[in-house]
């Protein structure tokens, strides 16, 4: 079931088959694997922009901390928490939307592009924010949702009543209901057109009839968006997600990557170049087609299309392949001087990783570890380093579940509020929090801050080449990240059993960067070792 949600989503063949063709045949009985399989090593290009070396954490400001005791975090209450990100190593922060909005689709619906929500404090509060994130060396990311707009807002209300006036042909308008996106579907639904009756007309929405999309053939709505834009970077804003950027433009029934997007995305890249910002594009694309995003002139980060299944289905099917195919298929289609793609393991419209792995802790860390080591940028979505569960609690629909307040201790509430909170607490939020889990040096938490600090301090694992050798057997994936500062070699087994290596290194003897205890000897230029079930080793030379 996992593993055909994951084709869906990915609709590359190659990321779900079982295993990879290196894998295909009967695994090698003692681990052997020839570093002559790989091929050359590719070129190696160095690149110093500050979010290849970072890790992000994405969150929801209204489940992270609430400074005044009405049940919903807010500004001042993050603002309060800063030093938990230094804490636990991560840099840029992405806030799922801070503006005004009815919260029909929990701030994907704007109603004032240049605004804070009140529940979320004042513009002085972003203003705050951002400058305590400054100081302790922290970048702000807000989410631009640029493809539509609330109803409630005022751009809409204006083409709403006046359809000659100047924002007459802002939004999509027809008089009868037309054609959707191909292909459209999902927890949105496969209406595409709402009836308005102010206009007596119908309007195109991609997602709920809450959210009217913008006309990006209009030339005033794209300089309008830009100026949005000029506002945050202006305020100190370090850079933005773009939500749903491949949609922007349509030609219905084609609603996606089309080149009135690539355009647009230019003008944004210009903008954001200007204020030395960058932008991370929800780009649910193909390696193929992400590979145009990630162009040196349009966005500075893509998400991949499988997003987190694929590292999913690999722990649960204990099955390494496919994950390992659909990093080099990115990998290949990522130009080298362009951008760079990024990883989630989950995010605000997935389920908890929790879920998705059957609460196997040993699946949350090989996935963890092994995000912590691939190239792409990694993004942590918070909880996620807490091992938090599901919430049975659901205001807009099911996606509810992974936003549930974050855990801080074993206090009422976990210490979100003091107040009642507006979505119920996960379960187990009495074990699975901060102050718990960072006393216990074994714990997920204390893992992650090991991991994140690993990850920030070693080139080879930002920056670094990548290049995946013939797995040793179907859970294992192995793979270099050479740097000139020195290169590590990463095995990680998803498997429950442990599995056999011998692998070529030019080391006289070998340590694990991540663990503490012996791996392995190196004989006549090998590396022997049992690597155990659910661990990733990040080899590297011992000094
Ligand atoms: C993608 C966002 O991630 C999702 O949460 C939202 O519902 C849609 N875009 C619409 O904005």
């Amino acid at each position: 079931m996992l593993r055909r949600l994951a084709c869906l989503l990915a609709l590359w063949t190659c990321a779900c088959d079982a295993a990879p063709a290196a894998d295909a045949g009967p695994p090698p009985e003692d681990g052997r694997v020839d570093d002559a399989d790989a091929g050359p090593p590719p070129p190696f290009v160095e690149d110093p922009r500050w979010f290849r070396h970072a890790v992000f954490y994405e969150l929801w400001v209204r489940s992270f901390q609430d400074s005044d005791g009405d049940g919903v975090g807010d500004l001042p209450g993050l603002t309060s928490r800063l030093d938990y990100f230094v804490e636990l190593g991560v840099e840029g922060l992405w806030l799922m939307p801070t503006y005004p909005s009815p919260l029909a689709d929990s701030g994907y619906d704007v109603a004032d592009y240049v605004g804070v929500h009140p529940d979320y404090g004042t513009l002085e509060d972003m203003d705050t924010l951002l400058t305590e994130a400054h100081a302790r060396g922290l970048k702000v990311y807000l989410d631009l949702v640029f493809n539509h707009t609330s109803r409630a807002h005022p751009w809409f209300v204006e083409s709403q009543g006046d359809p000659s006036g100047p924002r007459g042909d802002w939004f999509v308008w027809a008089d009868e209901a037309g054609e959707g996106c191909e292909g459209a579907a999902g927890p949105f639904g496969s209406v595409r057109w709402t009836r308005d009756e102010t206009r007596g007309q119908f309007y195109f929405h991609q997602f709920y009839p809450e959210q009217p999309d913008l006309s990006f053939d209009e030339p005033s709505v794209r300089e309008a968006l830009l100026d949005v834009t000029r506002f945050w970077l202006d305020r100190g804003v370090d850079g933005f997600r773009l939500d749903v950027p491949y949609r922007y433009d349509e030609d219905l029934p084609v609603c996606v990557h089309r080149p009135g997007t690539f355009d647009f995305l230019r003008s944004l890249r210009e903008v954001t170049d200007e204020h030395d910002a960058a932008m991370v594009g929800e780009t649910l694309a193909s390696p193929e087609e992400l590979g145009r995003y990630l162009a040196p002139d349009v966005l500075q980060m893509g998400f991949l299309l499988a997003e987190a299944t694929i590292f999913w289905v690999a722990a649960q099917t204990e099955t390494a392949g496919g994950l390992g195919r659909a990093i080099d298929a990115v990998v290949a289609e990522t130009p080298l001087e362009g951008g760079t793609f990024a990883t989630v393991l989950g995010n605000h419209d997935l389920q908890r990783t929790t879920a998705a792995v059957a609460d196997d802790p040993g699946a949350l860390r090989v996935m963890a570890a092994t995000q912590m080591t691939l190239p792409g940028v990694p993004f942590v979505y918070y909880g996620e380093e807490l091992g938090m569960l599901a919430g049975g609690d659901f205001i807009v629909d099911s996606r509810d579940s992974a936003r549930t307040p974050m855990q801080w201790d074993a206090g009422p509430n976990a210490g979100f509020t003091e107040g009642a909170p507006f979505l119920a607490l996960a379960p187990e939020h009495e074990t699975r929090n901060v102050e718990t889990l960072r006393a216990d040096p074994d714990s997920l938490w204390s893992f992650y801050r090991r991991l994140i600090a690993l990850r920030t301090s070693t080139p080879a694992l930002t920056t670094g080449n990548y290049q995946r050798l013939s797995s040793p057997n179907r859970s294992t994936l192995v793979y270099w990240r050479r740097h000139p500062d020195g290169d590590r070699l990463v095995a990680a087994n998803f498997g429950r059993g442990s599995a056999a290596l011998d692998l070529g290194v030019p080391w006289e003897a070998v340590r694990d960067a991540l663990g503490e205890a012996p791996v392995g000897a190196v004989e006549g230029g090998r590396f022997r070792g049992e690597l155990p079930g659910r661990t990733v080793w990040v080899l590297g030379a011992a000094e």
